[in-house]
């Protein structure tokens, strides 16, 4: 295996190293449930204003920060009663809730969208939770890629972008989702600006009330939904049963292909695997010198929606 001199296994001592480097203000990649964040202080602006930097981030589009419990969000946001009732029932997990930032905060206003609201997430895994603990501080987190480009789920992609940056890339194999969070805003309705591993149909199991989908593209509320966004930098066409020349296909169901070009998201028609696959069969498929990309059909329902809307932007 080639030796990466800035990617550390996930040893008690290399967590702790971590946190000390982001306490001190300093960027590391680590991982979460659903993608690799890049990781930094989120009380400290110079940290926040190094992530937009690395991903080369447009300034208004505002950074999810990572909390270790919903007590740590009650101190710096409103809570909404509704968040309440999903983080009892969520959180730790991959969700995200917009909520209005309190006075005196102090988390760096660099991080927070227009309306002076903040993004807040409790992530499931072990590392980044143990990270919390002992940096003792709120972490910013982008997911660990350039700007428009897809999320990286393996340490030696996060390396792929970055290079050597970012000093330091924590690596574990236990990225369960694959997909980035499901972010969701409190209002008189309750509504879902980025779809994700938790669906509307959980939401409103919970809730006991409706929950609206991202309205098509038409604001940019959270510029997750900007149009042009997590490409693989070829092009990408949706809903296809052939490949195209030159191209690959990512096949969805058990199909019996054959090829060097033929990619499976999940031959048992699971989208919970597809959505794990998708982002590194797209990079794979780039990497192999595939000039574009054909994805079969994905059934638009559960983790589908947020599968679909990312191959939606992915296809530009
Ligand atoms: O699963 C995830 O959410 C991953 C991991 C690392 O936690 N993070 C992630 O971050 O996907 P990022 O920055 O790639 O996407 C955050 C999304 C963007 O669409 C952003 O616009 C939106 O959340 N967002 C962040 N702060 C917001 C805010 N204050 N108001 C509205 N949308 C916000
Ligand atoms: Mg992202």
């Amino acid at each position: 295996m080639k030796f990466y001199s800035n990617i550390f296994k996930a040893t008690k001592k290399n967590i702790l190293k971590a946190s000390l480097l982001i306490k001190s203000g300093t960027v590391v990649a680590i991982p979460t449930e659903t993608v690799y964040g890049l990781a930094g202080n989120a009380l400290k602006s110079s940290a926040v204003k190094k992530i937009y930097q690395l991903k080369k981030r447009p300034k208004h589009n505002p950074l999810i920060v990572h909390f270790s419990s919903l007590e740590a969000i009650k101190q710096i946001a409103v809570v909404h009663p509704d968040c309440i009732k999903l983080a009892k029932k969520f959180s730790p997990g991959p969700i995200t809730y917009v909520l209005p930032i309190k006075k005196n905060s102090g988390i760096s206003p660099l991080v927070l969208n227009s309306k002076k609201q903040i993004a807040c997430r409790i992530p499931n895994h072990k590392t980044f939770l143990s990270i919390l603990k002992q940096s003792e501080v709120p972490i910013a987190a982008p997911s660990a890629n350039m700007s428009n480009a897809v999320s990286t789920l393996r340490a030696v992609d996060v390396h792929k972008e970055f290079g050597s940056k970012i000093k330091m890339i924590l690596d574990t194999n236990k990225i369960k989702i694959g997909l980035e969070s499901t972010v969701i805003k409190f209002g008189s309705t309750i509504q879902i600006l980025r779809p994700g591993a938790i669906t509307k149909e959980m939401l409103e199991k919970t809730l006991r009330k409706k929950v609206s989908l991202p309205a098509k593209f038409k604001t940019i509320e959270a510029p997750g939904q900007m149009k042009k966004h997590y490409s693989p930098g070829i092009p990408v066409y949706l809903n296809q049963k052939k490949e195209k020349p030159n191209g690959a296909l990512l096949v969805f169901g058990r199909y019996k292909l054959k090829g060097r070009h033929i990619f499976y998201l999940s031959k048992k028609s699971s989208l919970e695997e597809a959505a794990k696959n998708l982002y590194v069969l797209l990079r794979t498929a780039k990497e192999k010198g595939f000039k574009n990309i054909s994805v079969h059909p994905i059934p638009n329902k559960g983790i589908g929606r947020a599968i679909n809307d990312r191959l939606t932007r992915a296809a530009g």
